[in-house]
């Protein structure tokens, strides 16, 4: 598997949980990392992190709350000013249920408990900046012929069980964009994909989950995945929603890949209304 390792990676909520897993395992393989978090203390436990390991890739941390208006275009001016480029962005920064609703385990969250103002918030991080940021690269990378956006959403599941609002739509609605900006980047050389755990991961946004923490999945899970769509070998992979769980390291990357992988979203939902395209128009 060939990974160019002059490429520049931004990981958003790379400060904690899978996002330090993926920036961690980028950083290994020299990939050039800027990750972006609205906390600075994890961002600078990372760094330590990468340090103390010895990582060939150089990492540049970016303290950003990315729900605050200019907050991806000001991530993108500093990462061509340290490294002049962007190839690959991970749209992993987002927030559970827990943060706002520390008893959900015990009390699910309803529907009409749910404040206004609550239910945007989690659009303004789960959506909103993963559209922000893509749209910031996008045409970067389009320039170059070559880059790889890869949204980190949820298991389908959590989109549409009662109890999920507003994670779940809000999870919802980045998958949907996720095929949307890979249609439209069709024959760019930029790929779009999701990456998700595939079940309840051992980070900081499961705390109070009720479960032995070992038997969650652990945020490193991520990274055989991830490198794999970064790599030449996915060049004409896009479209799909890849389960980190489901991925086997012990197979070729290809032979995983095929059994951890699916089309992104809901594809047979396209084919159940009258599309515009197969209507005549007017004259
Ligand atoms: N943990 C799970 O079980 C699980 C399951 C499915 C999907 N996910 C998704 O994986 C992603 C990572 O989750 P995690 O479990 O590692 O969470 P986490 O809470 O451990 O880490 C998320 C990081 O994102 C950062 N962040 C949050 N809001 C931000 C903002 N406005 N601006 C910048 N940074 C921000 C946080 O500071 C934190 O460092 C999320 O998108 C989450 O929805 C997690």
């Amino acid at each position: 598997m060939k990974i160019e390792a002059s490429r520049v990676a931004i990981v958003t909520g790379g400060g904690r949980g899978l996002g330090r897993a993926m920036a961690l395992g980028l950083l290994k393989h020299g990939i050039a990392v800027a990750a972006v978090d609205r906390d600075s203390g994890p961002l600078q436990e990372l760094a330590a992190t990468a340090r103390e390991r010895g990582h060939p890739g150089a990492l540049h941390t970016i303290v950003e709350d990315l729900t605050l208006p200019g907050a991806a275009e000001r991530t993108g001016l500093q990462v061509l000013a340290r490294f002049g480029r962007m190839d690959i962005l991970v749209n992993n920064a987002g927030m559970g249920l827990s943060v706002v609703w520390k008893d959900r385990w015990v009390r699910p969250v309803r529907f009409w408990d749910i404040e206004p103002d609550q239910w945007r918030l989690f659009f303004k991080i789960n959506t909103d900046a993963l559209f922000l940021m893509s749209r910031m690269v996008a045409p970067h990378m389009m320039r170059e012929g070559w880059g790889r956006i890869v949204n980190v959403t949820t298991s389908l599941g959590t989109m549409l069980r009662g109890g999920s609002a507003p994670y779940g739509p809000s999870k919802a609605a980045a998958e949907a964009m996720t095929a949307i900006m890979a249609a439209e980047l069709e024959k760019t050389g930029v790929t779009v994909n999701v990456l998700a755990p595939g079940g309840l991961a051992n980070t900081s946004a499961n705390l109070q989950a009720p479960f032995d923490r070992a038997k969650l999945l652990q945020p490193e899970i991520m990274v055989p995945p991830l490198l794999w769509l970064i790599s030449d070998a996915a060049a004409n992979v896009t479209s799909r929603r890849f389960i980190a769980a489901r991925w086997d390291p012990a197979l070729p990357p290809e032979e995983a890949a095929a059994i951890a992988s699916a089309p992104v979203a809901w594809p047979i939902a396209g084919n159940e209304s009258i599309l515009p395209e197969r209507l005549v128009p007017v004259q």
